[in-house]
């Protein structure tokens, strides 16, 4: 083994152990506003000022984020980088920031990793009992990550036929919004938590698309989901829950679609013993602390369950890296109700 390996070994581990550090540099720049006050050059004094920082430690955060390439620095000045002003700049073309204030809410809870991993469950953090703040972070989150996304699902699908969409699920309904924007007969329901409506329906208002979508408040695991529709698209929604309880919406799926039907199942999907993407199994952790029985599912599982279901056989379509995780691969399963 030559001192090259060893090195890049210690450099591999290094970078793996100080993950927790740049999460938290990251985390309390957005939740600072930091780039906000970088958007033209700065000083880091001015910067202080503006955020109610000690002068001292806000030069060693920017020096940190510009080491980071998040900032430029100049004559002890700092700027936003290209990937500031794209995606950490709130209403930026890209905005993550929501997403980032969603993930930063999560710290406490992976602090308990070591009780999960005894215990095997997580420390329940339903949507009703977040605050409106959290909640908010979560949801618009959902739309940071969700737009590129729908982007590629209209790509790789062809939904022309489709006339009535039930979205379970649906967060901000950036799905249901970019499909029936690319397609101008669709008309869309938004399911989700009663709280979560207003957001969805705040994204419907800023869109102009109010006459073509509704919504209906209600509990996934439990209710029916009426019946007519021609699509259906569940996206981002069993990584939350166990398998029975997938099986069961499943079958609710199929109860809803007209015959001829689609549904889809968007998720972080793998294949039986895969080991990448690394996200999709850092993310089998994340639903372990967060969730009763959360998991990452494989291709294999969800086609088992839409056969048990009575859907004829499908297809997966692999959609591009989601801009939250480069590493992540997102995939659709998408099957047809004979
Ligand atoms: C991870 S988000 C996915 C949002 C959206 N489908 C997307 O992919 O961007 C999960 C969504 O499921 C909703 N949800 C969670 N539990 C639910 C339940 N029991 N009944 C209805 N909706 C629920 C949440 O409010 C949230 O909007």
């Amino acid at each position: 083994m030559s001192n090259l390996d060893i090195d890049q070994m210690i450099r591999r581990l290094d970078d793996l152990a100080q993950g927790y550090q740049w999460s938290q540099v990251l985390f309390r720049a957005v939740h600072a506003d930091i780039f906000t006050h970088t958007r033209n050059w700065n000083t880091s004094e001015a910067v202080a000022t503006a955020v109610k920082w000690d002068a001292r430690a806000t030069r060693m955060m920017l020096d940190a984020l510009a080491s980071q390439g998040l900032l430029e620095k100049e004559r002890g000045r700092y700027r936003n980088s290209p990937v500031a002003a794209q995606c950490l700049l709130p209403g930026a073309p890209s905005d993550q920031t929501h997403i980032l204030r969603h993930k930063a809410y999560g710290w406490d809870t992976w602090g308990q990793l070591e009780t999960a991993l005894q215990t095997g469950t997580g420390v329940l953090r339903e949507e009703k009992t977040r605050s409106d703040e959290e909640l908010r972070a979560f949801i618009c989150g959902m739309a940071d990550v969700g737009r590129q996304s729908a982007q590629r699902i209209l790509e790789a699908l062809d939904l022309s036929k489709c006339k009535n969409l039930l979205d379970i699920g649906a967060g901000p309904g950036t799905y249901a919004i970019a499909f029936c924007k690319a397609h101008p007969e669709m008309r869309a329901t938004l399911f989700d938590l009663e709280d979560v409506l207003p957001i969805a329906r705040e994204e419907v208002e800023a869109a102009g698309l109010e006459d073509r979508i509704s919504y209906r408040a209600g509990d996934l695991t439990t209710d029916s989901f009426g019946s007519g529709f021609d699509l259906i698209f569940v996206s981002n929604i069993i990584h939350s829950y166990d398998e029975a309880t997938n099986r069961a919406l499943v079958q609710r799926c199929h109860d809803a679609l007209s015959s001829g039907g689609m549904l889809i199942i968007k998720d972080f999907l793998v294949d039986a013993d895969a080991v990448e993407p690394a996200f999709n199994f850092l993310f089998a952790l994340h639903m372990l602390v967060h969730t009763e029985a959360g998991d990452i599912y494989t291709t294999a599982q969800v086609a088992d369950w839409t056969r048990e279901a009575g859907f004829a056989d499908g297809d997966y379509h692999a959609l591009a890296p989601q801009v939250r995780a480069l590493t992540s691969q997102t995939r659709m399963w998408c099957v047809t109700k004979p």
